[in-house]
């Protein structure tokens, strides 16, 4: 299995930190797509939906989705949205493995609310909007080839589980 891993799943779920570790267990790179667009833009991600708006990050996500679709080996995490915009979903299952990483609501909301740095809790700013924003992209995300439930467990865990469940039983 050489193609891209893709992480998708709500804000919260760890696919940032989850993707990085398992990124160093298999000698693999490491690719945030929040990360590229701030590296890009040399502006945080609150600032370019402020200044350029969300359509505009929208557009951006899917370059980078796309150039990276032309690549392998590459485990990237993508922002809780990603997969929604541009027929992104398809790209990342075209051009690799798509993972799932889930868990409740009520875990994420517990974990997020009050923390800065997400536009999108801005405009979801109640536990009833948010829910009801995932519950809008949970059918593109269980889309995805593989689901990963993280209930409370460690990081250390869901990456073995995924990478286990990748390399060794599928
Ligand atoms: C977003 C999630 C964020 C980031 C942006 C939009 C979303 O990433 O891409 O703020 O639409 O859910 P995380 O899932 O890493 O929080």
């Amino acid at each position: 299995m050489d193609n891209n891993i893709y992480l998708i799943g709500f804000m919260g779920t760890g696919k940032s930190t989850v993707g990085k570790q398992m990124a160093e267990k298999l000698g693999w790179n490491h690719i945030d797509t929040d990360d590229v667009i701030e590296d890009k833009y040399k502006m945080s991600i609150p600032k370019v939906f402020e200044k350029f708006g969300e359509d505009s990050f929208r557009r951006l996500e899917n370059q980078v989705i796309s150039d990276l679709s032309a690549k392998s080996r590459n485990i990237v995490s993508t922002g809780g949205g990603t997969p929604i915009y541009h027929g992104n979903i398809d790209i990342m299952k075209d051009s690799g493995l798509v993972i799932h990483l889930e868990t409740s609501t009520d875990i994420l909301w517990k974990r997020l609310k009050g923390l800065g740095g997400r536009p999108i809790l801005k405009i979801y700013d109640t536990f009833e909007k948010f829910n009801r924003l995932y519950l809008d992209r949970k059918t593109v995300y269980d889309m995805a080839d593989m689901i990963i439930n993280i209930g409370e467990r460690s990081v250390i865990q869901v990456v073995d589980e995924c990478i286990d469940r990748i390399f060794y039983q599928r």
